[in-house]
């Protein structure tokens, strides 16, 4: 069995894991809404106000720091005035972006944010530039903010809502390069800075702004975005406080069927966000070296072929313990880049695909992903420190993996052989994720930790005895965590064998 080193720098702080990196995305597409959140007050499926109840108890302990919301290619289309008053009298639209499908408008601005409360989410929203108008935006935000005396405000309190929503995050349009307009980053640029001026602020909420960022490793746009800004004159700067990219690793093979190249090609390009975030990051920095403007990657996961049997529009997909490992890999990647990344958030949150929770009529299972939120909780609002795998970095992936070192300018090369991971410090308990890649191999895993004395530790292992497991409605626990385990705990290195394919979750206590 192979053995696999890593180090663990308590001397060696990198700054504090922002909690909005595990945030989540949910868009009117496919089931994702309907009914994944909504079913309705008459619906024999219990729910709070129309809400199913099944996914609020499942994601209600996860507490997902924030949910944006409500697109997607969908926030373009979308008119927040069709989702307000009485449910009955709303107006029955086009999806336009996703099949056409139906939208009924049931579940608009009030029930997202009783859904936010009712799970613990800070709501993040997406206005609609491509299709909108600036006062339409600005007059979304005055309904959900104004806590004084307005048409607006009134109309909300009208509508049952007495005190104001409070809603931090705006985002302005979404992919304006593609589905959001198909603009040039400059033209966009005029477009946000028009819009952005009448996103005022109100009482205790001021607008946190989200700019359109990049796809993948577009840096150009990143550049030609903030720099159509410097242009202005760069007292602009105060008008954006972040910029969201977008990355997809897609697929290879299906959600469920892949070979062990697949297995591996997948994960290489998972990884490949690495190369994504400190590239678009040193591009901000170029104009920004402040760092006034935060990167956020709203939009990221495995995209797979859709589900037979399931509309080509709803991006309906299973989730297998290979895609745990993908959000394992990049929550591991945004901890220890912590200082360049400011929020994440994964698409998408239910039936939509990568998603944490998949629901069938009263049925509500959760993924594999979702227990990997779960396992990497405590990392929220953590110290991050430095995390080092000694380990020698033997080549995998082939032409695949050189793709993705070009392309994202990755540092290091993906290897199954190499344990990925991240630490982090919340007073004295020591937390330590890891990703063991290797399909088939289990390994010997040796964690140094410097810097404070561990007294006792203990791990879970999320994995299973085949690399296409995932849970099905049949099926529903094929894959979940393994009970906690003690860990041996020798002149402070911490001993464990860790099973193929397989994420890790190892809690120490300190002392200094
Ligand atoms: O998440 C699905 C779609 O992917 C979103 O609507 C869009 O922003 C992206 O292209």
């Amino acid at each position: 069995m192979s053995v696999q080193r890593v180090a663990v720098l308590l001397n060696e702080p990198i700054g504090t894991i922002s909690p909005y990196l595990h945030g989540e995305f949910a868009e009117h597409l496919g089931e994702c809404i309907y009914p994944g959140i909504w079913v309705g007050e008459d619906s024999p499926i219990p729910n709070i106000g129309g809400i199913r109840k099944d996914v609020v108890d499942a994601l209600r302990p996860l507490q997902i720091p924030v949910l944006r919301w409500p697109g997607g290619c969908f926030a373009d289309a979308y008119h927040w005035r069709d989702g307000i008053g009485t449910r009955e009298k709303r107006p029955l639209r086009l999806n336009y972006h996703w099949g056409m499908a139906p939208e009924p408008n049931h579940f608009g601005t009030h029930e997202f944010i009783a859904f936010c409360r009712l799970i613990g989410a800070e709501p993040y929203i997406v206005g609609n530039v491509g299709s909108g108008t600036p006062a339409e935006l600005r007059d979304w935000v005055e309904y959900c903010n104004f806590g004084g005396d307005s048409a607006l405000a009134n109309e909300r309190r009208a509508n049952g809502a007495k005190e104001p929503f409070r809603v931090r995050f705006w985002g302005v349009g979404n992919e304006n390069w593609g589905c959001g307009g198909n603009m040039h980053p400059e033209y966009y640029a005029e477009l946000f800075c028009r819009y952005r001026t009448f996103l005022f602020n109100y009482s205790d909420t001021p607008v946190h702004a989200i700019a359109c960022g990049a796809a993948g490793n577009d840096w150009d746009w990143t550049w030609k975005f903030l720099n159509s800004l410097r242009r202005k004159g760069w007292s602009r700067r105060h008008l954006v406080q972040s910029l969201a990219a977008h990355y997809y690793c897609g697929t290879a093979g299906t959600a469920t069927e892949y070979t062990t190249e697949q297995w591996t090609e997948l994960l290489c390009k998972a990884k490949a966000i690495e190369g994504i975030l400190i590239g678009h990051r040193t591009v901000m920095d170029e104009l920004d070296p402040e760092q006034k403007i935060s990167l956020i990657i709203d939009e990221w996961g495995a995209w797979h072929p859709v589900e037979p049997g399931k509309p080509g529009s709803g991006l309906y997909q299973q989730n297998t313990v290979r895609d745990a490992l993908v959000a394992a890999l990049t929550l591991d990647i945004f901890h220890r880049h912590c200082r360049q990344i400011f929020m994440g958030n994964i698409a998408q949150l239910i039936n939509v695909l990568q998603s944490l929770l998949l629901v069938q009529e009263d049925k509500c299972i959760k993924t594999p992903t979702y227990y990997v939120w779960q396992l990497y909780a405590p990392h929220k609002g953590a110290q991050a420190v430095r995390f080092e795998t000694l380990a020698d970095t033997l080549s995998d992936g082939g032409a695949v993996r050189d793709f993705c070192r070009q392309q994202y300018l990755q540092k290091e090369p993906f290897s199954l052989q190499r344990i990925e991971g991240s630490a982090s410090v919340n007073e004295n308990t020591l937390c330590v994720t890891l990703c063991h890649t290797h399909p088939e191999q289990p390994a010997e895993l040796e964690v140094q930790v410097l810097g404070a004395t561990v007294s006792q530790a203990e791990a879970v292992f999320l994995t299973a005895d085949d690399i296409h497991a995932h849970n099905t409605f049949e099926h529903p626990e094929r894959v979940k965590p393994s009970e906690p385990q003690t860990v041996r705990v020798e002149d402070n290195r911490l001993y464990l064998t860790v099973p193929a394919a397989s994420v890790i979750r190892i809690m120490g206590k300190l002392s200094s």
